[in-house]
Protein backbone atom coordinates (compact mmCIF):
# COMPACT_ATOMS: atom_id res chain seq x y z
CA UNK A 1 0.00 0.00 0.00
CA UNK A 2 2.78 2.41 1.21
CA UNK A 3 4.84 1.73 -1.74
CA UNK A 4 2.04 2.64 -4.29
CA UNK A 5 1.12 5.11 -2.33
CA UNK A 6 5.00 6.76 -2.99
CA UNK A 7 4.65 5.62 -6.65
CA UNK A 8 1.68 7.47 -7.15
CA UNK A 9 3.19 10.28 -5.55
CA UNK A 10 6.24 10.34 -7.37
CA UNK A 11 3.87 10.59 -11.18
CA UNK A 12 2.45 13.49 -9.55
CA UNK A 13 5.91 15.34 -9.13
CA UNK A 14 6.87 14.19 -12.92
CA UNK A 15 3.40 15.44 -14.27
CA UNK A 16 3.92 18.25 -12.66
CA UNK A 17 7.26 19.11 -14.08
CA UNK A 18 7.01 18.05 -17.46
CA UNK A 19 3.97 20.77 -17.18
CA UNK A 20 6.06 23.49 -16.10
CA UNK A 21 7.77 23.12 -19.43
CA UNK A 22 4.99 23.90 -21.55
CA UNK A 23 3.47 27.41 -22.03
CA UNK A 24 -0.08 26.96 -20.59
CA UNK A 25 -2.96 27.71 -23.50
CA UNK A 26 -3.90 31.07 -24.83
CA UNK A 27 -7.65 31.85 -24.86
CA UNK A 28 -7.19 34.82 -27.94
CA UNK A 29 -4.18 32.63 -29.67
CA UNK A 30 -7.05 29.78 -29.84
CA UNK A 31 -9.72 31.74 -31.45
CA UNK A 32 -7.51 32.46 -34.11
CA UNK A 33 -6.01 29.04 -34.69
CA UNK A 34 -9.63 28.11 -34.51
CA UNK A 35 -10.75 29.91 -37.39
CA UNK A 36 -10.81 26.47 -39.85
CA UNK A 37 -12.81 24.68 -37.48
CA UNK A 38 -15.97 26.74 -37.80
CA UNK A 39 -17.18 25.01 -40.60
CA UNK A 40 -18.15 22.29 -38.44
CA UNK A 41 -18.09 22.79 -34.85
CA UNK A 42 -20.37 26.43 -35.31
CA UNK A 43 -19.68 29.62 -33.97
CA UNK A 44 -17.49 29.40 -30.47
CA UNK A 45 -17.64 25.50 -30.67
CA UNK A 46 -21.58 25.63 -30.48
CA UNK A 47 -22.04 23.07 -33.80
CA UNK A 48 -25.88 23.57 -35.45
CA UNK A 49 -25.13 20.18 -37.07
CA UNK A 50 -25.98 16.79 -35.19
CA UNK A 51 -23.20 14.66 -36.68
CA UNK A 52 -20.84 17.46 -35.60
CA UNK A 53 -20.22 17.43 -31.86
CA UNK A 54 -20.14 20.76 -29.97
CA UNK A 55 -16.73 21.79 -29.15
CA UNK A 56 -18.18 24.84 -26.30
CA UNK A 57 -17.96 23.93 -22.69
CA UNK A 58 -15.81 21.06 -22.74
CA UNK A 59 -12.59 20.62 -20.76
CA UNK A 60 -9.12 21.66 -21.78
CA UNK A 61 -7.54 18.31 -21.00
CA UNK A 62 -10.15 16.21 -23.15
CA UNK A 63 -9.84 18.56 -26.20
CA UNK A 64 -6.36 18.24 -26.07
CA UNK A 65 -6.51 14.45 -25.30
CA UNK A 66 -8.60 13.88 -28.39
CA UNK A 67 -6.73 16.19 -31.04
CA UNK A 68 -3.68 14.08 -30.29
CA UNK A 69 -5.80 10.63 -30.75
CA UNK A 70 -6.78 12.00 -34.38
CA UNK A 71 -3.25 13.23 -35.19
CA UNK A 72 -1.78 9.89 -34.20
CA UNK A 73 -4.46 7.86 -35.28
CA UNK A 74 -5.58 6.00 -32.32
CA UNK A 75 -8.80 7.91 -32.82
CA UNK A 76 -9.98 7.52 -36.40
CA UNK A 77 -12.28 10.11 -38.06
CA UNK A 78 -10.69 11.05 -41.72
CA UNK A 79 -12.04 14.70 -41.71
CA UNK A 80 -10.66 15.04 -38.20
CA UNK A 81 -7.11 13.74 -39.23
CA UNK A 82 -6.59 16.41 -41.69
CA UNK A 83 -7.59 19.12 -39.70
CA UNK A 84 -5.07 18.98 -37.14
CA UNK A 85 -2.08 17.37 -38.76
CA UNK A 86 -0.49 20.35 -38.91
CA UNK A 87 -1.00 21.37 -35.13
CA UNK A 88 1.35 21.46 -32.78
CA UNK A 89 1.09 20.85 -29.17
CA UNK A 90 0.51 24.67 -28.57
CA UNK A 91 -1.84 25.09 -30.99
CA UNK A 92 -3.96 22.10 -29.42
CA UNK A 93 -3.59 23.83 -26.09
CA UNK A 94 -4.28 27.06 -27.24
CA UNK A 95 -7.46 25.86 -29.22
CA UNK A 96 -8.52 23.73 -26.35
CA UNK A 97 -8.61 26.91 -23.51
CA UNK A 98 -10.37 28.88 -25.82
CA UNK A 99 -13.21 26.24 -26.23
CA UNK A 100 -13.33 25.64 -22.53
CA UNK A 101 -13.72 29.21 -22.04
CA UNK A 102 -17.09 29.24 -23.95
CA UNK A 103 -20.92 28.21 -22.91
CA UNK A 104 -22.75 25.26 -24.51
CA UNK A 105 -25.92 26.25 -26.35
CA UNK A 106 -29.17 24.05 -24.84
CA UNK A 107 -30.24 21.74 -27.61
CA UNK A 108 -34.25 21.50 -28.25
CA UNK A 109 -35.88 18.52 -26.35
CA UNK A 110 -35.60 15.63 -28.93
CA UNK A 111 -39.08 14.45 -30.69
CA UNK A 112 -39.58 11.21 -31.91
CA UNK A 113 -40.28 11.03 -35.65
CA UNK A 114 -44.10 10.44 -36.42
CA UNK A 115 -45.29 8.86 -39.40
CA UNK A 116 -48.08 11.38 -40.79
CA UNK A 117 -48.85 9.17 -43.79
CA UNK A 118 -50.15 5.39 -44.29
CA UNK A 119 -48.52 2.99 -46.22
CA UNK A 120 -49.73 3.82 -48.90
CA UNK A 121 -48.81 7.36 -49.07
CA UNK A 122 -52.11 9.25 -48.17
CA UNK A 123 -52.64 11.56 -45.20
CA UNK A 124 -53.51 9.98 -41.87
CA UNK A 125 -56.89 11.11 -40.64
CA UNK A 126 -56.52 13.87 -37.77
CA UNK A 127 -57.56 11.47 -34.94
CA UNK A 128 -55.07 8.81 -36.25
CA UNK A 129 -52.24 11.43 -36.90
CA UNK A 130 -52.96 12.28 -32.84
CA UNK A 131 -52.97 9.10 -31.49
CA UNK A 132 -49.56 8.93 -32.81
CA UNK A 133 -48.44 11.52 -31.78
CA UNK A 134 -49.60 10.60 -28.55
CA UNK A 135 -47.69 7.33 -29.07
CA UNK A 136 -44.39 8.51 -29.92
CA UNK A 137 -44.34 10.93 -27.27
CA UNK A 138 -45.13 8.33 -24.41
CA UNK A 139 -42.08 6.40 -25.77
CA UNK A 140 -40.12 10.05 -25.52
CA UNK A 141 -40.65 10.20 -22.05
CA UNK A 142 -40.10 6.38 -21.57
CA UNK A 143 -37.03 7.34 -22.66
CA UNK A 144 -36.08 10.50 -20.74
CA UNK A 145 -37.19 8.42 -17.96
CA UNK A 146 -34.79 5.88 -18.35
CA UNK A 147 -31.81 8.01 -19.18
CA UNK A 148 -31.96 10.09 -15.95
CA UNK A 149 -32.50 6.68 -13.81
CA UNK A 150 -29.07 5.07 -15.61
CA UNK A 151 -27.25 8.54 -15.77
CA UNK A 152 -28.01 8.54 -11.76
CA UNK A 153 -27.95 5.19 -10.55
CA UNK A 154 -26.37 3.20 -12.99
CA UNK A 155 -27.82 -0.24 -14.41
CA UNK A 156 -27.37 -3.15 -11.90
CA UNK A 157 -28.73 -6.02 -14.25
CA UNK A 158 -26.22 -5.24 -17.08
CA UNK A 159 -23.50 -4.45 -14.59
CA UNK A 160 -23.45 -0.62 -16.04
CA UNK A 161 -21.64 2.11 -13.93
CA UNK A 162 -23.60 5.13 -12.46
CA UNK A 163 -22.87 8.12 -15.49
CA UNK A 164 -22.98 10.85 -12.77
CA UNK A 165 -19.65 9.29 -11.25
CA UNK A 166 -17.70 10.70 -13.87
CA UNK A 167 -19.88 12.81 -16.37
CA UNK A 168 -20.87 15.05 -13.25
CA UNK A 169 -24.16 15.60 -11.49
CA UNK A 170 -25.10 18.00 -14.41
CA UNK A 171 -23.56 16.53 -17.02
CA UNK A 172 -20.26 18.77 -16.56
CA UNK A 173 -17.58 16.23 -16.80
CA UNK A 174 -14.69 15.97 -14.46
CA UNK A 175 -11.77 18.54 -15.19
CA UNK A 176 -9.25 17.44 -13.22
CA UNK A 177 -9.66 13.99 -14.87
CA UNK A 178 -9.91 14.83 -17.91
CA UNK A 179 -13.81 13.21 -18.15
CA UNK A 180 -15.88 14.90 -21.05
CA UNK A 181 -18.64 17.02 -20.88
CA UNK A 182 -21.94 15.39 -21.57
CA UNK A 183 -24.26 18.00 -21.74
CA UNK A 184 -26.07 19.88 -24.16
CA UNK A 185 -24.01 17.71 -26.66
CA UNK A 186 -26.10 16.77 -29.80
CA UNK A 187 -28.09 13.39 -29.66
CA UNK A 188 -27.29 12.09 -32.67
CA UNK A 189 -23.54 12.48 -32.29
CA UNK A 190 -23.65 10.96 -28.59
CA UNK A 191 -25.27 7.92 -30.45
CA UNK A 192 -22.93 7.63 -32.72
CA UNK A 193 -19.88 8.01 -30.71
CA UNK A 194 -21.51 5.07 -27.89
CA UNK A 195 -22.32 2.88 -30.67
CA UNK A 196 -18.38 3.36 -31.96
CA UNK A 197 -16.95 2.53 -28.34
CA UNK A 198 -19.39 -0.16 -27.77
CA UNK A 199 -18.20 -2.03 -31.97
CA UNK A 200 -14.58 -0.80 -30.97
CA UNK A 201 -14.50 1.86 -33.78
CA UNK A 202 -13.83 3.92 -31.21
CA UNK A 203 -10.63 2.92 -28.92
CA UNK A 204 -8.66 5.44 -27.77
CA UNK A 205 -9.76 5.62 -24.44
CA UNK A 206 -6.47 3.64 -22.89
CA UNK A 207 -8.43 2.12 -19.16
CA UNK A 208 -10.94 1.12 -21.97
CA UNK A 209 -13.75 2.38 -19.47
CA UNK A 210 -16.26 3.52 -22.05
CA UNK A 211 -15.50 0.18 -24.15
CA UNK A 212 -16.71 -1.92 -20.84
CA UNK A 213 -19.53 0.03 -20.27
CA UNK A 214 -21.05 1.02 -23.62
CA UNK A 215 -20.33 -3.07 -24.27
CA UNK A 216 -22.72 -3.55 -21.94
CA UNK A 217 -25.65 -1.42 -23.14
CA UNK A 218 -28.58 -2.05 -25.68
CA UNK A 219 -29.46 -0.01 -28.68
CA UNK A 220 -32.02 1.03 -27.01
CA UNK A 221 -30.23 2.10 -23.81
CA UNK A 222 -27.98 4.16 -25.84
CA UNK A 223 -30.64 5.69 -27.39
CA UNK A 224 -32.44 6.58 -23.87
CA UNK A 225 -28.69 7.82 -22.86
CA UNK A 226 -28.13 10.07 -25.63
CA UNK A 227 -31.18 11.98 -25.64
CA UNK A 228 -31.21 12.20 -22.05
CA UNK A 229 -27.76 13.71 -22.20
CA UNK A 230 -28.71 16.27 -24.87
CA UNK A 231 -31.01 18.08 -22.70
CA UNK A 232 -29.18 18.18 -19.57
C1 LIG B 1 -15.12 18.77 -41.99
C2 LIG B 1 -15.73 18.90 -40.68
C3 LIG B 1 -14.81 19.16 -39.49
C4 LIG B 1 -13.90 20.20 -39.33
C5 LIG B 1 -13.57 21.33 -40.30
C6 LIG B 1 -13.35 20.03 -38.00
N1 LIG B 1 -13.92 18.95 -37.38
FE1 LIG B 1 -13.56 18.30 -35.47
N2 LIG B 1 -14.87 16.77 -35.72
C7 LIG B 1 -15.57 16.50 -36.88
C8 LIG B 1 -16.33 15.27 -36.71
C9 LIG B 1 -17.22 14.61 -37.74
C10 LIG B 1 -16.04 14.81 -35.40
C11 LIG B 1 -16.57 13.53 -34.75
C12 LIG B 1 -15.64 12.40 -35.08
C13 LIG B 1 -16.15 11.07 -34.58
O1 LIG B 1 -17.32 10.75 -34.81
O2 LIG B 1 -15.37 10.36 -33.92
C14 LIG B 1 -15.14 15.78 -34.81
C15 LIG B 1 -14.64 15.68 -33.51
C16 LIG B 1 -13.79 16.60 -32.93
C17 LIG B 1 -13.32 16.54 -31.57
C18 LIG B 1 -13.72 15.49 -30.53
C19 LIG B 1 -14.94 15.98 -29.77
C20 LIG B 1 -15.43 15.03 -28.71
O3 LIG B 1 -16.41 15.38 -28.04
O4 LIG B 1 -14.85 13.95 -28.54
C21 LIG B 1 -12.48 17.60 -31.37
C22 LIG B 1 -11.74 17.96 -30.10
C23 LIG B 1 -12.43 18.33 -32.62
N3 LIG B 1 -13.24 17.70 -33.56
C24 LIG B 1 -11.66 19.46 -32.83
C25 LIG B 1 -11.59 20.15 -34.05
C26 LIG B 1 -10.72 21.30 -34.26
C27 LIG B 1 -9.81 21.89 -33.22
C28 LIG B 1 -10.91 21.68 -35.56
C29 LIG B 1 -10.21 22.81 -36.32
C30 LIG B 1 -8.77 22.80 -36.25
C31 LIG B 1 -11.89 20.78 -36.16
N4 LIG B 1 -12.28 19.87 -35.21
C32 LIG B 1 -12.38 20.86 -37.45
C33 LIG B 1 -15.59 17.27 -38.02
C34 LIG B 1 -14.80 18.39 -38.26
C1 LIG C 1 -15.34 5.56 -14.57
C2 LIG C 1 -15.63 6.78 -15.30
C3 LIG C 1 -16.75 6.78 -16.32
C4 LIG C 1 -18.05 6.34 -16.19
C5 LIG C 1 -18.68 5.62 -15.00
C6 LIG C 1 -18.72 6.68 -17.42
N1 LIG C 1 -17.85 7.33 -18.27
FE1 LIG C 1 -18.30 8.06 -20.12
N2 LIG C 1 -16.35 8.62 -20.40
C7 LIG C 1 -15.34 8.42 -19.47
C8 LIG C 1 -14.08 8.80 -20.08
C9 LIG C 1 -12.71 8.72 -19.40
C10 LIG C 1 -14.36 9.23 -21.40
C11 LIG C 1 -13.36 9.71 -22.46
C12 LIG C 1 -12.78 8.54 -23.18
C13 LIG C 1 -11.72 8.95 -24.16
O1 LIG C 1 -10.76 9.61 -23.75
O2 LIG C 1 -11.86 8.61 -25.33
C14 LIG C 1 -15.80 9.11 -21.55
C15 LIG C 1 -16.48 9.46 -22.72
C16 LIG C 1 -17.86 9.40 -22.86
C17 LIG C 1 -18.58 9.88 -24.01
C18 LIG C 1 -18.00 10.56 -25.23
C19 LIG C 1 -18.06 12.06 -25.09
C20 LIG C 1 -17.63 12.80 -26.33
O3 LIG C 1 -17.69 14.04 -26.33
O4 LIG C 1 -17.23 12.16 -27.32
C21 LIG C 1 -19.90 9.62 -23.77
C22 LIG C 1 -21.07 9.96 -24.68
C23 LIG C 1 -20.01 8.96 -22.48
N3 LIG C 1 -18.74 8.85 -21.95
C24 LIG C 1 -21.19 8.54 -21.90
C25 LIG C 1 -21.28 7.81 -20.71
C26 LIG C 1 -22.49 7.20 -20.20
C27 LIG C 1 -23.84 7.27 -20.90
C28 LIG C 1 -22.17 6.59 -19.03
C29 LIG C 1 -23.08 5.79 -18.09
C30 LIG C 1 -23.84 4.71 -18.68
C31 LIG C 1 -20.75 6.82 -18.80
N4 LIG C 1 -20.24 7.56 -19.85
C32 LIG C 1 -20.05 6.39 -17.69
C33 LIG C 1 -15.49 7.97 -18.18
C34 LIG C 1 -16.64 7.40 -17.65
Amino acid sequence: MKKSLIAVSMSFALFNMSHVAQAAGDVNAGLAKSATCVSCHGQEGNSMMPMFPKLAGQNEGYLVKQMQAFKDGSRENSSMAAMVASLSDQDMRDIAVYYAAQAVTENDKPRLDVEEEDDEGNDLPASALKAAKEVAQEEQDALMAQGYDVYRNGDLDNEISACIACHGPYGEGNEPAAFPAVKGQHADYLIKTLTDFKTDARSNDSDNIMHMIAKKMSEQEIQAMSYYMSVM
